[in-house]
């Protein structure tokens, strides 16, 4: 079974559902020697299960499948009716589907798709897998990472049995992978979470969150990291699918701060404060992932014309330093100063 010494170079691309994680991102990415990986959140089972053969057929390395775990049922569907019809007033045009209670990323599929490909290195988000569903990973080989934002999740998954876990830290762009919608994310940064959960847990460790230097790398792993996990540094690399205006608006001085927001999706997410966060942020229900489903028209719509403010601009606390050129490069480069940092 794969572990997380088995890597050249202890960096991990973040799984980015939505598209920015290509296969081509994670077989490069493994291919420098890092572990690449698939975001499998939002795709059907198929596609998933045809990024996984292509990923296989052009790297021997290992990589990793990340998972969205179901949620809870829906509370407060009259919330949800008042927000769509709120969006259906600022846009008359167009057409939101029916809210679904049933959506659940087709998770049983996709553990299936998992084992059948005997994925090296499968990780979760929004929550834990079922206890059966970790067997079944585990007996077909997989080392199974679970996402967690605070020391009680982090000893929930312990117990689940998972191999390690990934310490979210509040710089993180993209979803907060807290437990469930209605939890308010946590706020101790980075660093001190480690050290908290390090305390507590002997598992191995990946921390995620606003990672963008060596310095940052070098102190992460002298504090006890067995690995980093970088999201919105890898947005703007070559093999990154993320839509341009997206990759442009993290250079672009009109975006000045990111936020935690529910409003695109009904979960907490970091991305760049753009007009559509600003006009919804104070009413949107704590809905996942009725929320989402809502925000596609609006967001699909904000994509064919470019325009950055109807978009989910996901970035952590560090989007500035987002680095361009191929992420071999990139990682390289981190990787590089890492060791600078460590020798200075
Ligand atoms: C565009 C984007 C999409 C993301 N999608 C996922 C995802 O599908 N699954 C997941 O576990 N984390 C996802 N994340 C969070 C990352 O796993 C990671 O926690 C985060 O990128 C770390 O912070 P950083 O972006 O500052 O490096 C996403 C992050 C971004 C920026």
């Amino acid at each position: 079974m794969f572990t997380l010494n088995d890597l050249a170079i202890p960096i991990i691309a973040a799984p980015m559902a939505g598209g920015a994680s290509t296969p081509n991102l994670a077989v490069a990415v493994s291919d420098a020697g890092g572990l690449g990986f698939l975001a499998g959140g939002y795709k059907t089972p198929t596609v998933l299960a045809e990024q996984i053969v292509d990923v296989q057929q052009r790297t021997n390395n290992p990589f990793g499948v990340n998972l969205f775990v179901p949620q809870l049922p829906l509370i407060d569907r009259a919330a949800v009716e008042a927000y769509r019809d709120a969006l259906a007033r600022e846009n008359p045009s167009a057409v939101f589907a029916e809210i679904d209670e049933t959506d659940d990323d087709w998770f049983s599929e996709k553990v299936a798709v998992v084992i059948a490909r005997q994925v090296p290195v499968v990780s979760f988000t929004f929550g834990l897998p079922p206890v059966d569903a970790v067997e079944r990973m585990h007996t077909a080989g997989s080392f199974l990472i679970a996402t967690v934002t605070s020391v009680p999740e982090a000893r929930q998954a312990v117990d689940r049995g998972v191999d390690a876990l990934c310490v979210q830290g509040p710089e993180a762009g993209g979803h907060r992978g807290t437990f469930t919608t209605r939890d308010e994310p946590g706020t101790l940064a980075l660093g001190e979470l480690l050290i908290a959960i390090r305390e507590v847990v002997t598992l191995p460790l990946i921390v995620a969150g606003g990672i963008h230097s060596g310095g940052q790398i070098a102190s992460l792993l002298a504090a006890g990291a067995e690995a980093v996990q970088l999201g919105t540094a890898l947005l703007r690399t070559d093999e990154s699918g993320a839509q341009q205006a997206h990759q442009d608006a993290l250079v672009d001085p009109r975006f000045t701060e990111t936020v935690i927001t529910w409003a695109f999706s009904g979960r907490p997410a970091r991305g760049l404060r753009n007009g559509f966060i600003t006009a919804h942020d104070a009413t949107v229900p704590h809905e996942y992932p009725q929320v989402h489903h809502l925000t596609k028209t609006v967001r699909a719509d904000a994509a064919r014309r470019g325009d950055p403010h109807g978009l989910a601009l996901w970035a952590g606390t560090g989007f500035r330093e987002a680095g361009t050129g191929s992420a071999a490069t990139v990682l390289g480069a981190l990787w590089a100063d890492t060791h600078a940092a460590v020798v200075s």
